[in-house]
């Protein structure tokens, strides 16, 4: 079969190439893909930035935002042939730490969790690949192609969770949320809000185009622009750029008793001079800065309710490009008006 595949830390080492079939220790129920999400985190590890190859191996298959179909089911899953199913990203750590004893692997708390098509598994861009049946979500068929929406539905569910959780410390009545981000995470996000009674406010730096429509569709408002110049002061904000300047910005404009989460993966900055500063405004008005990452399989079943609770014509406008496996250098290059690239390997 054929699959994309990197060797992590080593950058433009990616390539569409044969790769031998999955072997059935990966799991007893055989998928055919059909689609896969491009991040990213997919970005990162073809420049060599992220991402570890399986034990003894050199190469990864690439990843995690999957679709497929399965072809057989296997001896001991209820699912059947032609069910539309998504693979689950991250695996419990061996030891366990207690986060993973109980389920909730996206908290793990010694770093020795697995995930597909990151660290140390092998992703979903391949024709076939395999899974235990435990870690497959069905599809709802209604969904077609927008279920590999799942995924980064399922991250923008645990984060939104952790908000409200996090929110009982106090008593506390949110009424404003900015997302800073327009990408698909920050778009997400937005339509979860924009269910809930919140004014709902998203920030990007395009000024025209497909994003600022998707967010005015939601009956939401765009802006552009620097935080610091927003005429209100948000009681949540969900990061999802991964910026410095724009997490800094974030912490200083958050109103008092607010809730920032931060889910977007960034690197490096401008040094620790400001941190201080940004810590005194955190300090002062009793601010909460909640890190949010992965998902475990209570996030992935409300993800799913969530997809098919929502207007599926918006929900396509997210995908704004698909392209073949074998143009997946393609896929991973941003271009202006993209939301979600997906690399299609079959009809759904
Ligand atoms: C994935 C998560 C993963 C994280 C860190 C994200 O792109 O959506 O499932 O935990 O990267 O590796």
């Amino acid at each position: 079969m054929k699959a994309i595949t990197v060797e992590p830390k080593k950058p433009g080492s990616a390539r569409y190439e044969d790769f031998p079939e999955p072997d059935v220790r990966e799991g007893s129920v055989l998928v055919e893909a059909v689609a896969v999400g491009v991040c990213g985190t997919d970005v990162e590890i073809v420049e060599g930035k992220y991402g570890w190859a399986p034990p003894g191996k050199t190469r990864l298959v690439l990843g995690h935002e999957s679709l497929g179909r399965v072809i057989d089911p296997g001896p001991s899953s209820s699912f059947k042939a032609g069910d539309l199913v998504v693979g689950i990203v991250r695996r419990p750590d061996p030891v366990p730490c207690p986060n993973c004893a109980v389920g909730e692997w996206d908290m793990c708390t010694n770093g020795q969790y697995t995930e597909r098509g990151i660290k140390e598994i092998h992703g979903f861009m391949s024709e076939h690949w395999r899974s235990e049946p435990e870690y497959l979500i069905k599809v709802d068929p209604s969904l077609g192609i927008l279920g590999v929406l799942l995924e980064p539905m399922t991250v923008i569910t645990k984060a939104i969770e952790q908000v409200f959780l996090a929110g009982q410390r106090a008593y506390w009545e949110p009424k404003t949320v900015l997302v800073t981000g327009a990408g698909p995470i920050g778009l997400l996000a937005a339509l979860r809000f924009s269910v809930r009674a919140l004014q709902v406010h998203v920030l990007d730096r395009a000024e025209t185009g497909l994003k600022p429509d998707l967010v005015r569709a939601l009956g939401a408002t765009y802006h552009t622009g620097r935080i610091s110049d927003l005429d209100f002061d948000p009681d949540i904000i969900v990061e999802c750029t991964g910026v410095g300047a724009v997490i800094a910005d974030s912490i200083k404009k958050i109103g008092s008793g607010g809730i920032i989460c931060l889910t977007g993966i960034g690197a490096g900055g401008t040094g620790a001079g400001a941190v201080a500063d940004v810590a005194a405004a955190v300090v002062l008005k009793n601010n909460l800065i909640v890190g949010s990452v992965n998902a475990n399989k209570r996030h992935w079943y409300r993800a799913g309710q969530n997809l098919i609770h929502s207007d599926p014509a918006w929900l396509s406008r997210l995908i704004t490009r698909r392209e073949k496996p074998e143009n997946f250098k393609t896929a991973l290059e941003r271009q202006p008006d993209d939301v979600k690239t997906i690399i299609q390997f079959s009809d759904v």
